[in-house]
């Protein structure tokens, strides 16, 4: 990243209007949207703490950006938010993560709904290559278990590529392999790829990083639709995105070997532009990282 991609910052996207209090909110879709909210979470990789009770809540139906000079645990902390992070042998971890208030690391909590309900794109675009496009929207599916009838997965796959932000480029080539897209393309039928298992929260960790700016765009446009319909979580290097994106802000930082914190955390806007901490303002303003 330049200096230049962070030093000029362009205003957020207005929050939502709030929901009355207690009113369960609803997303575009009428399901009910969810919060995510981790408590005192700590993360080792054998020995080496690399996060140190790091509590946050992600509201539902908002954008949550994560930010921080690499090496701070944000991807740890992503992980941890869809129980990914206990796939490495000699990862451990405490606290505690709520989806709505449900502990997921609850032994009644199934790691496979867990997943479900909390789904990851990541940096570098992953589809599987050889599958035809139609095939990696409907890829979840069967990992899942999930039955649908050909009707059903012809509506769902216009349904994710059209909320994925995709649908009119590759309409008339679903039976074409998911490898023959560009980059930002491939992102995108990612994005659909996770939405058709209707998972409540979406993580992204650096999801535009490898792509080109137009591609970019595209896909901040394609989170602020979603945002709608689920809670989105995003790592990115780029503070512009983050200003543009994101409606909250938690700002991650590991000094000198020390296990990651976060700093702050609060509305974008506010964090740009008025930062209460030091370190804040010099990583939002480009001085480090
Ligand atoms: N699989 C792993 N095994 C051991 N250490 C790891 C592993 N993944 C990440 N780490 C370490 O944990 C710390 C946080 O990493 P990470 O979460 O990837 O940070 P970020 O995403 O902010 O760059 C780093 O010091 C990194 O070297
Ligand atoms: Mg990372």
């Amino acid at each position: 990243m330049t200096l230049d991609d962070r030093t000029t910052v362009l205003p957020p996207v207005p929050p939502q209007a709030p929901a009355a209090p207690g009113a369960p909110l609803d997303g575009a879709d009428g399901r009910s949207l969810a919060s995510l909210e981790a408590r005192e979470v700590t993360a080792w990789f054998g020995d080496r703490k690399v996060l140190d009770r790091v509590s946050l809540t992600m509201p539902a139906g908002r954008i949550t950006a994560l930010i921080g000079p690499s090496g701070c645990g944000k991807s740890t902390f992503l992980r941890i938010l869809n129980r990914m992070h206990e796939l490495v042998p000699s990862a451990a971890l405490a606290g505690e993560v709520l989806l709505d208030g449900d502990d997921l690391y609850d032994p009644q909590f199934k790691l496979t709904d867990a997943r479900r309900a909390v789904g990851m794109v990541f940096q570098k675009p992953n589809p599987f290559p050889a599958m035809s496009i139609r095939e990696n929207v409907l890829a979840g599916l069967k990992l899942t278990g999930t039955r649908a009838s050909r009707s059903d997965k012809d509506d769902l796959v216009e349904q994710c590529l059209t909320r994925g932000g995709l649908w009119n480029e590759v309409k008339d080539r679903l039976d074409a392999p998911g490898g023959g897209l560009s980059g930002g393309q491939q992102q995108r039928l990612c994005i659909a790829r996770s939405l058709a298992i209707r998972p409540k929260v979406l993580l992204m960790d650096e999801p535009c990083s490898a792509l080109d700016p137009t591609s970019t765009r595209v896909i901040e446009e394609t989170m602020k639709e979603l945002a709608q319909e689920v809670t989105i979580v995003i790592v990115t290097h780029n503070m512009q995105q983050a200003a543009r994106v994101s409606d909250q802000c938690a700002f991650f930082l590991a000094a000198h070997g020390t296990p990651g914190v976060i700093v702050e955390h609060g509305d974008t806007e506010a964090m740009f532009s008025r930062p209460r901490d030091q370190r804040t303002a010099d990583y939002v303003h480009g001085r480090f990282g």
